[in-house]
């Protein structure tokens, strides 16, 4: 008797092991139309409000969701996001907007006239999705991946731009807007941020997403593109 209920245990077992199987291995129900659509209602969406029908919750869930999946290179993971909300968000539209302005005057008042209006647009949105690379990661790839050192760079622009896509995508599905910023392109604003938000020397400022409750309904056109005539090759 106890040889047979151990059979049967076996037996459960085993069925149980396939069934997770099946159902870790099963695609979601999603198809790949519906998918396609969904990364294509993404845009980019300007004069966002200082509001999000969203809660910084669910927006958290979203982003350590994009965390946990995304891919990298030898899953390496050198990707860091910080949140930023309230008060800390306008703070940090503050920092960037006191740096920014003595360096974009020196390139011109027309440059400032036209920057300043725009800076303080992002800075009347809600919150920020901050995408940094930690760089200790990237480091420790090109030792022990030697020969493929000279990419692990560009291999961790890849990660970050991976993760902002699905984050972007994934906040206007909620219904919020948002647009892609980098503030990187002046360093003294990407060393200020990085005190700010009390990151480690090692992160680099690779992009961040400011978002909000949209202006206007969601212009779903998509921008126009090159044809395919020039930008695929079927090659058979
Ligand atoms: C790598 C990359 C960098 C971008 N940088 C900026 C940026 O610094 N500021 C900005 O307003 N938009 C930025 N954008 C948004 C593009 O201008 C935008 O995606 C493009 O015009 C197409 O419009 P769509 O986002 O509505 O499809 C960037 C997009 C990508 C993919």
């Amino acid at each position: 008797m106890p040889r047979y209920s151990t059979l049967i245990n076996l037996v459960l077992f085993v069925l149980t092991a396939l069934l997770a199987i099946n159902i870790k291995m099963s695609a979601p129900k999603v198809s790949t139309n519906d998918w396609l659509a969904a990364a294509k209602y993404r845009r980019s969406v300007y004069g966002l409000k200082g509001t999000s029908k969203v809660p910084d919750s669910r927006v958290q869930e979203i982003v350590e969701e994009v965390l946990a999946f995304a891919p990298s290179s030898y899953n390496t993971q050198p990707v860091r996001v910080t949140l930023v909300t309230g008060e800390k968000h306008t703070q940090f539209w503050d920092i960037v907007i006191d740096i920014a302005e003595p360096i974009l005057k020196a390139a011109g008042d027309a440059v400032w006239d036209k920057m300043s209006g725009i800076l303080q647009s992002h800075k009347a949105s809600y919150g920020s999705v901050v995408f940094w690379e930690d760089t200790t990661v990237t480091e420790e790839a090109k030792k022990t991946h030697a020969s493929y050192a000279h990419l692990f760079d560009s291999f961790g622009e890849h990660a970050t731009g991976m993760n902002q896509i699905l984050v972007w995508t994934a906040l206007e599905l909620e219904g919020l807007g948002a647009n892609l910023q980098h503030m990187n392109g002046i360093p003294p604003v990407e060393e200020a941020l990085k005190k700010f938000l009390d990151v480690p020397a090692s992160y680099k400022l690779r992009a961040h997403l400011n978002y909000g409750d949209e202006p206007a309904a969601h212009k779903d056109t998509v921008p126009p593109k090159r044809p395919a005539s020039e930008t695929f090759k079927y090659v058979h």
